[in-house]
């Protein structure tokens, strides 16, 4: 299914090591005709990184995509009543977010924009970036795998010397998720190595 003129909610929250290949994405969707609205967590919108200014990163989104940020609870809240999204990825999604998801907890821009679209029952995207999603979080990636309407852009381990508990989604996989979600299918395979960290053997 083409994502040509549909409107495609991202939610970025506070994985800013991921924002640059967020912003890549972002472009594409824009250039194959999505109408993207940004959505910022409180922190992904205000917390200065040695990634970016996040003031700046939020114009430079905007710019890109045409459309003023949701930065607010009461801002995100109408996604739902108006129908302002066919599709939503959190893109990138920390364990913090994920967490609250799986709880139902709406505490964030974040949180309320992906509450208000699944009221609608329309499929929501989640682009994990945690250092915790082999640890504590694993329980929740489970638990929302297998929750109705919500698929997962493939993912793998990044760094599992330095970083065992970490796992990061392919990014430039977005797109091609988002499409099969709006078929109603989950892309696969969902667990997808790095061919940098886990080299063929010959
Ligand atoms: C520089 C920096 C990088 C971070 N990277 C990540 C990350 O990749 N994944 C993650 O789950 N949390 C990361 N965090 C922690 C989150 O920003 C923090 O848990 C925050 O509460 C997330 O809030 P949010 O989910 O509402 O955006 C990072 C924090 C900082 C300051």
């Amino acid at each position: 299914m083409s994502i040509k003129g549909l409107k495609v909610g991202i939610v970025l929250t506070g994985s800013f090591c991921t924002f640059a290949k967020a912003k890549s994405a972002i472009r594409e969707l824009v250039e194959a005709g999505a109408d993207v609205l940004p959505v910022f967590s409180y922190h992904a919108q205000s917390i200065d990184s040695r990634f970016c200014k996040a003031k700046e990163y939020v114009k430079e989104i905007e710019a890109l995509t045409g459309n003023s940020a949701i930065l607010t609870i009461e801002d995100a809240e109408p996604i739902g009543p108006l129908q302002l999204t066919d599709v939503l990825a959190i893109a990138p999604c920390t364990g913090n977010t994920l967490a609250k998801l799986n709880l139902g907890i709406t505490d964030t821009p974040a949180l309320m924009a992906a509450k208000a679209h699944m009221r609608t029952g329309k499929p929501l995207v989640i682009s994990i970036s945690t250092n915790d999603a082999l640890g504590l979080c694993f329980k929740n990636i489970g638990s929302l795998m297998s929750s109705k309407d919500i698929y997962f852009v493939p993912f793998g381990q990044d760094n599992p010397e330095k970083k065992p508990k970490s796992m990061v989604a392919h990014m430039e996989l977005l797109i091609p998720t988002i499409e099969a979600a709006l078929l109603g299918k989950q892309i696969q395979p969902i667990l997808k190595d790095d061919p940098n960290i886990f080299p063929a053997k010959e």
